[in-house]
């Protein structure tokens, strides 16, 4: 089964932007990082980075086809700034009940401008991390498996 890692906007900056925010680790690091843990939990990761709003809908709404078909387990998904303006990744998200996504924000938005206070995902999500650093996608991924995959609760 696939479990998809999905990052919006700036995200393919990671390693050089903000490091006091975001760290020195590059989305590439990320990316294998996650690659290596699904594989020990037994699934296979696909990675998609993109600037593009609409290229993030039609990657979910692929992953709700496979939930469906018994394919994929679930998506980590850091919408970046897409987080606080976006209704249609709402929707999108909301459009596919059944595939489990968890929001990721490396940062503690809530630490930081009033106006990353709000998230459009929050309410589709199927659970939040926030504040761990790049960790929360190892965390995300981890916590996804246990609640929704073979034997979860
Ligand atoms: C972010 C937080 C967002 O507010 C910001 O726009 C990002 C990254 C995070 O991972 O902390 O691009 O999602």
């Amino acid at each position: 089964k696939k479990i998809l890692l999905l990052n919006g906007p700036n995200l393919n900056l990671l390693g050089t932007r903000e490091p006091e925010l975001y760290g020195h680790t590059t989305l590439a690091d990320v990316q294998a990082a996650f690659e290596r843990t699904a594989a020990q939990l037994g699934y296979a990761a696909e990675c998609l980075q993109s600037n593009w709003e609409g290229a993030l809908i039609d990657k979910l709404h692929e992953y709700g086809r496979l939930q469906r078909e018994g394919l994929a387990l679930g998506c980590v998904f850091n919408p970046g700034a897409y987080t606080h303006t976006s209704v249609a990744l709402h929707d999108a998200v909301k459009g596919v009940p059944q595939l489990p996504v968890i929001e990721c924000h490396i940062s503690n938005v809530h630490a930081r401008e009033p106006f990353r206070q709000h998230s459009y995902l929050s309410p589709a999500a199927a659970g939040i991390v926030i504040g761990f650093g790049v960790e929360g996608y190892q965390i995300a991924l981890e916590a996804l498996v246990r609640k929704y995959g073979a034997g979860g609760a």
